[in-house]
């Protein structure tokens, strides 16, 4: 794993190395979060590291401590092969009489190199997925390509859950790949669901997904949207703004793990504050690949964690 770290450091050092022009701008404040609203969010965390597990363990909800977390949980449907298609699973969660969808990520370091190809492409989203979507609004088509592979069966679950539980909010969770099928699978929902059912998403080491008029009609749209980002991770960094990527608002930022500070910070995707993602990372080189799987209020993420 760190010879290959090495050899993709090394080949991002030529494109990336040049430090972040100095800002000069005033910084904007951040809010300072307490212990306790990082393990308000706990539920969501197990629930994103439970989709790294097999379809099978989902489906009986026996996936070691991610699953034990949420104990009443249960899982409805559940798919994907780990591989080229991501792991992802739809349940119903008595506690919050919400249904839950969540999707797994990828290797940080396959991601990483995907996301830094500077001839990624942009494409328009699928209108029957994303109907009423403006003109203009663009995101990474690897994204949304693999997004569409399951947008409607999971939509499908989605609506007979509701139907059936009465449930009144669906919150949609992942890390990494998963934290950006995540943001498309929220607003996907929102298009689709009736307004009075909530919908929100809580995602975790999230690479950017579309452009500024995917971000200003996804904040139009989905109000209620966590990014937490851990640390120095690189990965919330790519693809790079200057590619024409951008975040939707609602960063939280562990600024340090260990000392439990966080915060929120505020607009989209704030490079004036010393505390929040892009001064954490002003360059690709000053990251740390590890950060991504956490520890997000004690808990990591990652293919390895599922137990
Ligand atoms: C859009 O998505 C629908 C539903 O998955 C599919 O039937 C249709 O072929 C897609 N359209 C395009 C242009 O990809």
């Amino acid at each position: 794993m760190f010879s290959t770290a090495f050899v993709l450091f090394t080949a991002l050092t030529a494109v990336f190395g040049a430090p972040a022009p100095v800002s000069r701008r005033a910084a904007a404040a951040v809010t300072t979060l307490s212990a306790t609203d990082l393990s308000d969010l706990d539920s969501f965390t197990q629930f994103a590291r439970a989709a790294y597990c097999p379809v099978d363990k989902l489906m009986a909800w026996k996936c070691g401590q991610a699953c034990k977390a949420n104990p009443k949980f249960e899982a409805t449907l559940s798919g994907g092969m780990g591989n080229a298609i991501q792991f992802f699973f739809v349940g119903y969660y008595p506690k919050t009489n919400s249904v839950i969808v969540s999707h797994q990520g990828t290797d940080p370091l396959a991601l990483m190199s995907v996301l830094t190809d500077l001839k990624l492409l942009k494409g328009a989203l699928n209108s029957t997925l994303f109907p009423g979507t403006p003109k203009g609004v663009e995101t990474h088509i690897g994204f949304r390509d693999q997004h569409a592979i399951k947008a409607l069966e999971i939509q499908a679950e989605v609506k007979r859950l509701i139907k059936e539980k009465g449930a009144t909010q669906v919150t949609t969770v992942g890390h990494s790949l998963g934290g950006a099928l995540a943001e498309l699978n929220a607003l996907s929902l929102r298009l689709n669901l009736p307004a009075e059912i909530g919908v929100n998403a809580v995602t975790y080491g999230t690479p950017r997904v579309g452009n500024d008029d995917f971000v200003k009609f996804f904040d139009s749209k989905v109000d209620d949207f966590k990014r937490v980002n851990n640390e120095a991770d690189l990965v919330p960094t790519v693809p790079g703004r200057f590619l024409g990527f951008s975040h939707p608002k609602g960063e939280i930022h562990i600024v340090d793990a260990d000392k439990k500070e966080i915060v929120a910070c505020p607009g989209n995707d704030d490079d004036t504050n010393e505390k929040c993602q892009i001064k954490t990372v002003p360059s690709i080189l000053s990251g740390n690949i590890l950060n991504h799987l956490g520890p997000y209020n004690g808990i990591f993420i990652g293919s390895i964690f599922c137990d």
